[in-house]
């Protein structure tokens, strides 16, 4: 399904003829002056239901009214509750709003936020390609009068029309890489293959004119990327390294990392089958890479970005890597393999190696990496790790703005003492305890040559439950968070 185009046409709601229009409201507003208009179109009932409390403008509430004919047919009221964050409610209630207009099947909405300024309608149109997005590649259609349109065209309508179209297409861009990030997501493991990532990647670059390299096998192998190939080597599928180069500015680059792997049974530590299906989504970290170049690239921000994803999956076999084996990374280190299922950060520690031939101003990893993370932090924040404060509180505030909302967690060296080997020069698993943490100390060992922060998205890249706005499966996290960083770059 093709992202929906956003347009921003002038506010004059008498005129508004449209199959659904939803009105964004805070809780206990009273009825807009602005909304007149329309309020008379809809034969006054927008006021009746905010005079009679049957639309309080809570979280989440929503009520749908019917247009006697004239303005739009059907007018959804969505309730925005009393945010402390205004932007992250405004994407919320935007995404709700397009969701309903997807299960109507209508196509076409307008969408009026009377309390928004201009730059808010960045953060609607975030919202309305989260709520939009739906994957039905994979399904049968049914017979066309059982069909509902997907969203494909949306009004915002606002006041000070060039300032709004302005923030829209801002918005436009983010909502357009994370409903990518998201697609690759949410593709099956047999169809989002490493060489999948890879054509995805070369597409990104021949639209934005970008520079690509890609190893394969036999390149990693003259890298001594022996970490990453032991991930590699039970699956006759091709790894695939990808390093994308966009060149908005001058200076030395953020470089954004991803664990890609297109699915991760845990190897010969092989995981319980209860779930295991959701390791197709181990590859989020390399989709959220993909989706903030995607997104940088349409706002031209002026800034140089390189993102490297590691694509590959994680198999038991014949010839896959064993509990015990010892390998020897990029960067010189013996790494004890204690664990085949800790695979993320051997596949992390040849591309954080990797990164340096960019000489960063930063680098920020993302990835799937542990479980502990998810009982840690649950689904609501990504755990946040690093040996700059500086950076962690750039990213944790990047993180705040675009509503992906992370959390840091310390790499204190007492829990070192976790992955000493007794054979190599560490290992690739501290056990339960602390488990993001000695993971997140595991990737610190590869990228102490510049300032670094790792983002454990196990919790926050899928949700197995419908979150109201967006429904269950992929969420896109951290695109939103990789481009305000990189936007708080830009300056
Ligand atoms: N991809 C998993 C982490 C994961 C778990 C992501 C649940 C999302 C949901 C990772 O490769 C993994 O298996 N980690 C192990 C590490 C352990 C063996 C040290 C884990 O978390 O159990
Ligand atoms: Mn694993
Ligand atoms: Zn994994």
């Amino acid at each position: 399904m093709p992202p929906p185009s956003i347009s921003v046409i002038p506010f004059d709601l008498g005129a508004l003829q449209a199959p659904l229009l939803a009105v964004l409201l805070r809780q206990g507003s009273s009825l807009h002056p602005s909304l007149g208009p329309l309020d008379n179109a809809v034969g006054g009932t927008i006021k009746l239901a905010l005079v009679e409390g049957d639309f309080r403008g809570a979280r989440d509430e929503t009520l749908q009214l019917s247009g006697p004919g004239g303005g739009p047919r059907r007018v959804l009221l969505v309730g925005m509750g009393t945010p402390s964050e205004e932007g992250p409610a405004f994407k919320r209630a935007a995404a709700l709003a397009a969701r309903q207009a997807s299960k109507l099947g209508v196509g076409r909405i307008a969408i009026v936020a009377p309390d928004a300024d201009a730059e808010h309608l960045e953060d609607v149109a975030v919202g309305v390609h989260a709520g939009a997005w739906r994957y039905d590649d994979l399904r049968t259609p049914p017979p066309a009068e059982e069909r509902r349109s997907p969203v494909s065209e949306v009004d915002i309508l606002a006041a000070e029309v060039t300032a709004a179209r302005a923030a829209a297409t801002r918005g436009d861009a983010i909502g357009r890489g994370q409903s990518l990030a998201r697609r690759l997501q949410m593709m099956p493991g047999n169809l989002c293959t490493p060489e999948f990532l890879v054509a995805t990647a070369r597409d990104i670059a021949e639209r934005h004119g970008m520079k690509a390299t890609v190893l394969g096998r036999e390149e990693m192998e003259g890298e001594g990327m022996g970490a990453f190939l032991a991930v590699a080597q039970g699956t006759p599928q091709e790894p695939q390294l990808v390093a994308l180069e966009y060149g908005g500015g001058s200076g030395r680059p953020v470089v954004l990392v991803g664990k890609g792997l297109c699915f991760d049974s845990g190897g010969i530590s092989i995981k319980p089958a209860a779930n295991m299906e959701d390791m197709k989504f181990d590859m989020s970290g390399a989709a959220g890479v993909l989706g903030a170049l995607e997104a940088i690239a349409l706002m031209e921000l002026e800034v140089n970005v390189v993102g490297i994803i590691g694509a590959t999956i994680n198999m038991p076999s014949g010839t896959a890597v064993k509990p015990g084996d010892v390998v020897r990374s990029s960067l010189g280190k013996t790494i004890e393999v204690i664990n085949t299922d800790a695979e993320g950060r051997l596949v992390l520690a040849d591309l954080l190696t990797f990164a340096r031939r960019y000489d960063p101003a930063a680098v920020l990893d993302a990835a799937t990496l542990t479980g502990a993370c998810v009982v840690a932090l649950g689904h609501t924040a990504t755990g946040v790790f690093g040996s700059d404060d500086l950076l962690i509180d750039e990213v944790l505030a990047a993180g705040r703005r675009a509503g992906e909302p992370g959390w840091s967690l310390p790499l204190w060296d007492d829990y070192k003492e976790l992955i000493k080997s007794d054979v190599a020069d560490i290992r690739n698993s501290g056990g339960r305890a602390a488990g993001a943490i000695t993971a997140a100390l595991f990737l610190q060992a590869f990228a102490s040559e510049y300032p670094w922060v790792h983002l454990d998205i196990a919790g926050t890249a899928y949700s197995d439950t419908d979150m109201v706005a967006i429904p269950k499966g992929p969420t896109g996290v951290p695109v939103a968070t990789f481009v305000e960083f990189v936007r708080g770059r830009a300056g």
